[in-house]
């Protein structure tokens, strides 16, 4: 039995999927400030028209560029893995197997957008890309991607995690990017931020605040704003993941998966390998997808679905999704990039059509499985991918208890060397987990009274 299933370069998916064409029910417009969809020239201060062309496509298929391709072999196609050592450990008849998105330079699948948008944007004729991480796995991923393509790159870091994960920085610097904290003094939303609440652990919405302000005020015209998830084309370039994990697994002599998972953020890694199986699932497959999300931050399992703002000082388009509110500031777990306030439209949709099985985990049940995962299959999974990992890790004993060969399939996307941090937290037990008091949730969801509702589109079919 093979415990790597590798594809050749030549094997590599030559066109993204993009599942809007294949949505049982469309999915909401974007609306601008008056309540009316926005109309592709308002984005256009914000992002070039090739990528505002891909985030309204309803196109099926989409072609890769081949110059993006050629970024992407460096690492990718990525191995899909067997599961083998924590099979045995958890004596399980599950076939547990996982996408290695950790391979990539950066270290997650941050990557696959990151290279595909800082080509468009240069396609374009830009000279700068500005953006924010949580993180740091997507400003390190738009740092490499800005170097390789020749693009000057600015990072907002939420301030909790630049003090908690001061590696990503040098990592950014040494791919030649400028980081600073958010909020930062830098811009008039940073700025008004810091008088409110000076001691604030900053959140993706400032952050991503503060990147589009430095965009759109360039007077040269030529820097604009990529975002590392949430939106339709970012999603898009990820489904990468997926189509390989398809020609992968059966070479594995594998059907379709019984069970897919992804740890779920804004979105974009769950989606990247669960788009292309939910397209089989439309049509009829038998598969639970499941997005999992920490209970700290619970967007789908428990926040309302509602046009809201993706940013802090109000300054993107009404997006139709599960959310916290623009205002949310998200106590400080570990796993940084989970963190956001909103969730992808087209998971939501997903989610309100029952084509997704949505879970909420504590951060120590996650560590838990991380330190499982790292002492059988060795490595050492981000705190994010913990997620994914202690899911997978459940539906396996759940498997053993029905006595099932079921198949599971999960994202692992990234590696967590450099977040040890949060292991060393969990290794001296100071992890407190937190659940969002609902007390919490109506106070910042209270805003939302003020913007347009949006309706629970469902087909019925699941
Ligand atoms: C390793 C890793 N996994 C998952 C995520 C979550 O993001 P998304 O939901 O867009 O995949 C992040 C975000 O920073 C990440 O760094």
């Amino acid at each position: 039995m093979e415990k790597k299933i590798l594809l050749k370069e030549s094997d590599i998916p030559r066109q993204w999927y993009n599942l809007a064409a294949d949505l049982p029910t469309p999915l909401l417009p974007p609306l601008g400030p008056d309540g009316k969809p926005v109309t592709p020239d308002m984005l256009a201060p914000v992002f070039p028209m090739n990528l505002i062309e891909q985030e309204v496509s309803a196109e099926r298929w989409i072609d890769i560029p081949e110059e993006v391709l050629n970024i992407l072999y460096r690492w990718r196609p990525a191995p899909l893995k067997r599961a083998v050592y924590l099979e045995k450990h958890l004596k399980t008849p599950a076939r547990i197997y996982y996408k290695d998105e950790s391979y990539s330079p950066p270290g997650s699948h941050k990557p696959n957008t990151s290279v595909a948008q800082a080509y468009y944007n240069r396609e374009f004729g830009i000279k700068k890309l500005t953006t924010e991480t949580g993180a740091g796995q997507w400003g390190s991923a738009l740092a490499f991607a800005c170097s390789l393509l020749g693009l000057e790159c600015k990072v907002f870091m939420v301030r909790i995690s630049f003090t908690q994960k001061p590696f990503r920085k040098i990592m950014m610097a040494v791919w030649g990017a400028n980081c600073v904290a958010s909020p930062s003094s830098e811009t008039n939303a940073g700025r008004k931020v810091l008088e409110e609440l000076p001691d604030t652990p900053g959140s993706l919405g400032i952050a991503i605040s503060e990147a589009i302000e430095e965009a759109v005020t360039d007077p040269s015209g030529k820097t604009r704003y990529s975002l590392g998830s949430v939106l339709n084309h970012v999603l898009l370039h990820q489904t990468i993941i997926g189509l390989e994990a398809k020609k992968q697994l059966e070479a594995a002599g594998e059907k379709l998966p019984d069970i897919v998972i992804g740890c779920a953020g804004g979105g974009s890694n769950f989606a990247g390998l669960a788009f292309p199986f939910t397209a089989d699932k439309i049509n009829g497959a038998d598969i639970k997808i499941m997005p999992v999300e920490p209970k700290a931050c619970p967007t789908m399992t428990r926040a309302p679905f509602h046009y809201d703002f993706g940013d802090t000082a109000c300054t993107t388009p009404l997006m139709a999704m599960h959310t916290l509110g623009h205002a949310f500031i998200p106590p400080p777990i570990h796993a940084g990039g989970l963190r956001y306030h909103g969730m992808a439209p087209l998971v939501c949709q997903c989610v309100n059509e029952g084509l997704f099985e949505p879970r909420a985990y504590h951060q120590n049940k996650c560590y838990e499985a991380a330190l499982t995962w790292a002492r059988t299959e060795g490595a050492i999974c981000a705190p994010e991918t913990s997620h994914a990992v202690a899911a997978a890790i459940e539906e396996a004993e759940t498997a053993k208890q029905e006595g099932k060969e079921k198949v599971i399939l999960f994202n692992y996307s990234g590696h967590g060397l450099m977040d040890l941090s949060g292991y060393d937290a969990y290794l001296s037990n100071q992890l407190t987990d937190y659940e969002l008091p609902d007390e919490e949730l109506q106070k910042y969801t209270k805003d939302l009274e003020n913007l347009p509702e949006a309706e629970v589109r469902k087909s019925g079919k699941w």
